[in-house]
C-alpha cells in the first residue's frame, strides 16, 4: 500500500495501477462504516485508492474543524488490512493552494435538508469530490447511504459535469442497538449515547407504517416526531420527507421512492439518519439504482 501527499505522485502511481479503479473518498478517523465502502470497492474492482482529507470548504466557521478526530497511523493500519493499493492523505494547502479560487455549486439538491442548516456545506463537499474525481480518474466512487443528501448532490454534480465514473451507494452500518456509526459518536456523553438509538427506531416505525400501506405524509411524519419525543435528551431539528431522486419536498401520498431523514441534537452533538421507503436496510442493489444512478 501506497501512501501519497502530492497531486503529481498520485497522478503518477494513479497510472500505473491495473484495471479498474474504485474510489473511496473519506475524512478519516475510520470506522466499520468507512470500511464496509472500502471492502465493497475491493470485491468489485481490480485497484482501490481511498482519500483522507478533512476538507476544510465543508466546515462552516462554527462547527467542529478543529476538534474533528484525526488518527492517521490507526487508519492506514485498517486500510492496508483491507487491501488498498493507495492512500491519498494531502494537506490543505495541496488542496488548496494560495489563491485558489474555484467552487462547484449544485443548485436545487443542495438547497433543503442538510444545506439549510449548513449553507456553505455542499458547496465545499462538490468541489472537493470533483477535484478528487479528476486526480483519481475512478471507475466507480463508493459513498454511505448515511449522508444521502450528499449522495444526490454528488450524483447531480457527476451527472452535470460529465465525469464518467459510476456512483455506488453503500447501505448505512449501525451499532447493535442501530445508532449508524459516525465519527461525531464519540462526542456523546453516556447518557446521550444511550438515547440516541432513537432515530433508528423512529425510521423503523415509519417503515413499517409504510409497509402496512400509509401514504399519507403527514401520518408518517407523525409517527417519527412521536417516536423521538420518547427520548427526553432528543431535541429534534428537522424530520422530512422528499422524494428520493429530485429531493423536492413530498406533500401529498405517492409510490415513488421516498428519502425519510432526520437531523436530532443531543447536548452539543448532531446526529443524522435516514432510510429509503420501500427499501429495506440494507439493499445495496437499491440504493444504488435509486440514490446513485447517474443517468437522469
Ligand atoms: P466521511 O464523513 O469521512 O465519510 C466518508 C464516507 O463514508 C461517506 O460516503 C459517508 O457517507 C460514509 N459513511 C460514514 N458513516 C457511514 C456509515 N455508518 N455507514 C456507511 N457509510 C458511512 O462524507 C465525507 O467524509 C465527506 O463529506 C467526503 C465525501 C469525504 C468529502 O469531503
Amino acid at each position: 500500500m501506497q501512501v501519497i501527499e502530492a497531486i503529481e505522485a498520485l497522478r503518477q502511481q494513479r497510472k500505473k495501477l491495473p484495471g479498474t479503479l474504485g474510489l473511496v473518498p473519506t475524512m478519516g478517523a475510520l470506522h466499520d462504516g468507512h470500511l464496509a465502502l472500502v471492502e465493497t470497492a475491493r470485491s468489485e474492482n481490480d485497484s482501490v485508492l481511498v482519500t483522507i482529507f478533512i476538507n476544510p470548504t465543508q466546515f462552516a466557521a462554527n462547527e467542529d474543524l478543529d476538534r474533528y478526530p484525526r488518527d492517521l497511523p490507526g487508519d492506514l493500519r485498517l486500510l492496508e488490512q483491507c487491501g488498498v493499493d493507495l492512500v491519498f492523505t494531502p494537506t490543505p494547502e495541496v488542496m488548496y493552494p494560495a489563491r485558489y479560487q474555484t467552487y462547484v455549486i449544485v443548485e436545487d439538491v443542495a438547497q433543503g435538508l442538510e444545506g439549510k442548516q449548513r449553507p456553505e456545506h455542499f458547496r465545499g463537499v462538490a468541489t472537493v469530490v470533483a477535484k478528487l474525481f479528476n486526480l483519481a480518474q475512478a471507475d466507480c466512487a463508493y459513498f454511505g447511504q448515511k449522508d444521502a443528501q450528499q449522495v444526490v448532490v454528488i450524483r447531480r454534480m457527476a451527472y452535470d459535469l460529465n465525469f464518467p465514473l459510476e456512483i455506488k451507494i453503500h447501505p448505512t452500518i449501525r451499532e447493535a442497538d442501530g445508532l449508524a456509526m459516525s465519527s461525531r459518536n464519540r462526542y456523546l456523553n453516556a447518557d446521550e449515547r444511550k438515547a440516541a438509538p432513537v432515530l433508528y427506531r423512529a425510521l423503523q416505525v415509519v417503515g413499517a407504517a409504510y409497509r402496512s400501506g400509509e401514504r399519507q405524509p403527514k401520518i408518517l411524519l407523525q409517527k417519527a416526531h412521536d417516536t423521538l419525543r420518547t427520548e427526553a435528551l432528543a431535541q429534534v431539528e428537522y424530520v422530512a420527507l422528499n422524494d428520493a431522486r429530485t429531493l423536492e419536498r413530498v406533500e401529498s401520498p405517492t409510490d415513488t421512492p421516498l428519502l425519510l431523514s432526520m437531523a436530532v441534537r443531543f447536548g452539543g452533538t448532531r446526529l443524522i439518519d435516514n432510510c429509503l421507503l420501500p427499501l429495506e436496510f440494507n439493499d445495496y442493489a437499491g440504493l444504488t439504482a435509486t440514490l446513485g444512478a447517474i443517468n437522469t
